[in-house]
């Protein structure tokens, strides 16, 4: 479709979003934070803003006058942008940031999911006041998970066994919250293996896309702090090999029971709806709810989807979306992210050379919080490249992108088992035991 998007955006996911407007024949204007090489080489033209210049930005696509406009993340999504482009009548296939605050407030979250009985949800306490936190955590006789209530970039989330030697420092920890926030949010711990669905809606219909998950950890054998996400699979029949079907199906109506609740509390959710689940034992319990694509899970699923994505995000715009017209590949997909040495404790930008001189088709290289050229990379403190490749099998993938290595040199850091089939069988492992 021969349309002309403005995407705001400069990572991995946002390389991977281009590559298919390209590809579906669209005309790319880009507003990026850093100098993405291979963004810019699809842009017509490139602007430069922050999500603090929300008057530029509007400026900026108010002139470039687009079909449709794309905000990816929720730095920007949290901000008046898409509720300005609104009232501007400016086609818009993000959520306003009313129904971001889905992602935005955990609280809110949580509290919906109460208010409307979305199922998935677990115990929870909000605490204003440091007495009631303290004696709260005092008298635990199980783990909790001590939260901010906004955005963190999944690093404010600390459990009381993982990160904190005794109770003392974990009340520290949610008292700084409740200084800096005015409130803190507790959850019961859960155990079990996370999963990522995402869903492509207009505000009624879903468009479900494969299910995904992301290794968060830094470290091989899942060891080492959480981070942005260190890397992601998919597999060909859309679940995960340690993942029950009822569970996924519950999975979908969670996501959409989400859709239709906040619409029934005056936001309309228009975008990518993204939910974080665990398989416990027994049951699956919702994490995180998102308003945007996951990264890196977001490339996974837009170079597996199997259209055009022009189409579909006029149609996610336009409250036109037909469940049935959108299909994504039956392949196998892992993404690993190199990341600048010193990722996730103290990073160091470096220079990167890359290769992609006759890349396999079903190898890609995508490009993420980088600036430089195609061939030459200055990262910045975060994740930088995103190599892709496709197989028969998530492990066939995985060793796909081992053997293409060789293509970037430089100091980085990357795990090197995500879709492995030992880590593989150790999630399998893990439900058969238990
Ligand atoms: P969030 O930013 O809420 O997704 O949290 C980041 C990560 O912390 C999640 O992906 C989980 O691995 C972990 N986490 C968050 N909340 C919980 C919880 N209630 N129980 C166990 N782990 C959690
Ligand atoms: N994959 C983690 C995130 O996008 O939040």
């Amino acid at each position: 479709m021969n349309i002309k998007v403005i995407m705001i955006g400069s990572g991995g996911r946002e390389d991977a979003l281009a590559r298919r407007i390209k590809e579906s024949g669209g005309t790319i204007v880009s507003i990026m934070t850093n100098d993405n090489p291979s963004i810019r080489s699809m842009s017509e033209r490139v602007h430069f803003a922050g999500e603090d210049e929300v008057e530029k930005i509007v400026d900026i696509i108010r002139d470039e006058n687009p079909d449709v406009v794309y905000v990816s993340p929720d730095s920007f999504l949290e901000t008046a942008i898409v509720d300005k482009l609104e009232y501007s009548k400016i086609r818009v296939a993000s959520p306003s940031s009313r129904a971001f605050k889905i992602e935005s407030s955990k609280i809110y979250m949580r509290q919906l999911m109460k208010r409307y009985g979305i199922s998935g949800n677990i115990k929870f306490e909000v605490f204003d006041s440091e007495y009631e936190a303290g004696k709260f955590l005092d008298d635990l006789s199980r783990e909790f998970a001590i939260k901010p209530a906004g955005l963190t970039g999944g690093k404010g989330v600390k459990l009381t066994d993982a990160h904190f030697r005794n109770r003392e420092e974990a009340k520290e920890y949610a008292f700084s919250i409740i200084r800096n926030d005015r409130k803190v949010l507790i959850e019961e711990k859960i155990e079990g293996e996370e999963f990522s669905l995402q869903a492509f809606t207009d505000g009624t219909t879903l468009v479900f896309a494969p299910v995904a998950q992301d290794y968060k950890r830094l470290l091989d054998g899942d060891e080492g702090p959480n981070t942005g996400g260190m890397g992601s699979i998919t597999d060909r029949n859309g679940s995960l090999p340690f993942l029950k079907q009822e569970n996924i199906e519950k999975a979908k109506d969670i996501l959409a029971k989400f859709v239709k609740s906040l619409y029934d509390d005056g936001a309309l959710f228009r975008g990518v709806i993204y939910g974080q689940f665990m398989q416990t034992m027994k049951d699956v319990k919702v994490i995180e709810i998102n308003g945007r694509l996951a990264d890196p899970e977001g490339i996974n699923i837009l170079t597996l989807f199997d259209g055009d994505i022009c189409e579909l995000l006029m149609s996610t715009a336009n409250a036109e979306l037909l469940e049935k017209k959108f299909r994504f590949r039956k392949v196998a997909s892992v993404v690993k992210y190199i990341v600048p040495k010193g990722y996730g404790y103290n990073p160091e930008s470096t220079t990167l050379k890359v290769n992609t001189e006759n890349l396999p088709g079903d190898v890609r290289i995508f490009y993420g919080s980088v600036s430089g050229t195609l061939n030459e990379v200055e990262t910045t403190h975060s994740r930088a490249l995103a190599i892709y490749a496709e197989g028969e099998t998530i492990w066939e993938a995985s060793e796909k992108i081992e053997a293409n290595l060789w293509r970037i040199t430089g100091e980085y850091e990357m795990r090197h088992d995500i879709g492995s089939k030992k880590s593989l069988a150790k999630k399998v492992e893990y439900f058969t035991l238990n």
